[in-house]
């Protein structure tokens, strides 16, 4: 089978190609546009998905050496997202799939992001537990078989990627911020500053963050750079406060639950200090990323889950409709 996979959730314009579970192609075009603006505006951005969707989706179809009609179906990310970007995908994805006369699967973007430690880690075997961690979600899931999801805990304010979105805001950073960050962080001392972690109870696996944002515009109200506090150390002790929280709770959720494994989904799963601070805590536990090119939004996810769900006839007819709150259950 052979597969498109489209995703337009928010500012990333992506297909790619999938077949029998392997990507043959992962094309992501990210809409510069938005960092002047310091985050995404969803009317600008659904404008810049239809006028490069048609270049994507041909570009991930050279890329794997394959045309239109060699296409068995297309599966596209129904939410959650902005309304008018999905739209957008969804518009496109089902007009190429009644022109095709194949068929079109909705996909639910956060299934897509845990699914994607199956690309990079072949012998992945449930149970494990889930932090999914993006810009609109911090959740740790037990996930016990496709679509055997349990809630463990989730933010009760900010999510962690907003967490380094509004944080790199306040330190004059464009936006994505959680990239900006990691880069800023670089050579900066993580202990200089005392960011306060939010552990709410000592058995909870809720998060909040958004005392350490407050935290940080404080601080940088009065701040001067001098030799013994660099902006350096500042950024790299925010991002060790976000860091360290969301160890503390991938500890305790694999604690509570028995599992031996935990993967890591989303983008902030690209932030290589929190793979080096995961695997060296929790050492005696196996911890899971996906590939860099498959944390932040992607459509190979997407093509991948298609293809699954295809397989096993789990998915609505053509008649699906935009879910911008669509949840992981
Ligand atoms: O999964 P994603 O691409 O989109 C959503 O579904 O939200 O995640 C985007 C989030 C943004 O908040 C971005 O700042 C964060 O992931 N992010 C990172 C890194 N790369 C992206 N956060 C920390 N470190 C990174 N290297
Ligand atoms: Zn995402």
């Amino acid at each position: 089978m052979i597969i498109l996979g489209i995703e337009t959730s928010c500012d990333e314009t992506a297909a790619a190609i999938c077949s029998e579970g392997k990507i043959l192609s992962n094309v992501v075009s990210q809409q510069l546009i938005h960092s002047k603006y310091g985050g995404v505006i969803p009317e600008i951005a659904s404008r810049e998905h239809e006028s490069l969707l048609n270049q994507v989706v041909d570009h991930a179809l050279l890329e794997a050496g394959i045309n239109l009609e060699q296409l068995n179906a297309i599966s596209v990310t129904q939410g959650p997202g902005l309304a008018g970007t999905l739209l957008t995908g969804i518009s496109f994805a089902k007009g190429l799939g009644l022109g095709l006369r194949i068929p079109v699967v909705p996909v639910n973007h956060l299934e897509g992001h845990i699914f994607a430690n199956f690309l990079a880690h072949k012998t992945l075997e449930f149970p494990f537990v889930c932090l999914l961690v993006s810009g609109g979600h911090t959740q740790l899931w037990s996930i016990e078989n496709m679509g055997k999801y349990n809630l463990l805990g989730e933010t009760r304010d900010d999510a962690a990627g907003e967490a380094f979105d509004k944080g790199a805001r306040i330190l004059g950073l464009p936006y994505p911020g959680g990239p900006e960050i990691e880069k800023a962080a670089k050579g900066g001392n993580p202990t200089k500053i005392k960011f306060p972690r939010s552990l709410l109870s000592k058995d909870s696996l809720e998060f909040s963050f958004s005392g350490l944002k407050t935290s940080l515009l404080y601080f940088m109200d009065d701040f001067k750079e001098t030799k013994s506090i660099e902006l350096s150390d500042v950024i790299a002790s925010y991002q060790k406060a976000i860091i360290d929280v969301l160890v503390e709770k991938v500890n305790r959720a694999l604690f509570k639950t028995g599992f031996k494994t935990c993967v890591i989904a989303g983008g902030v799963a690209a932030n290589e200090s929190l793979r080096e601070e995961l695997n060296a805590v929790l050492k005696s536990k196996e911890i899971i990323f996906p590939d860099l090119s498959y944390c932040t939004d992607n459509a190979a996810m997407i093509g991948y889950l298609g293809e699954l769900k295809l397989r096993y006839g789990k998915f609505e007819t053509i008649d699906f409709s935009v879910k911008p709150n669509l949840k992981l259950i």
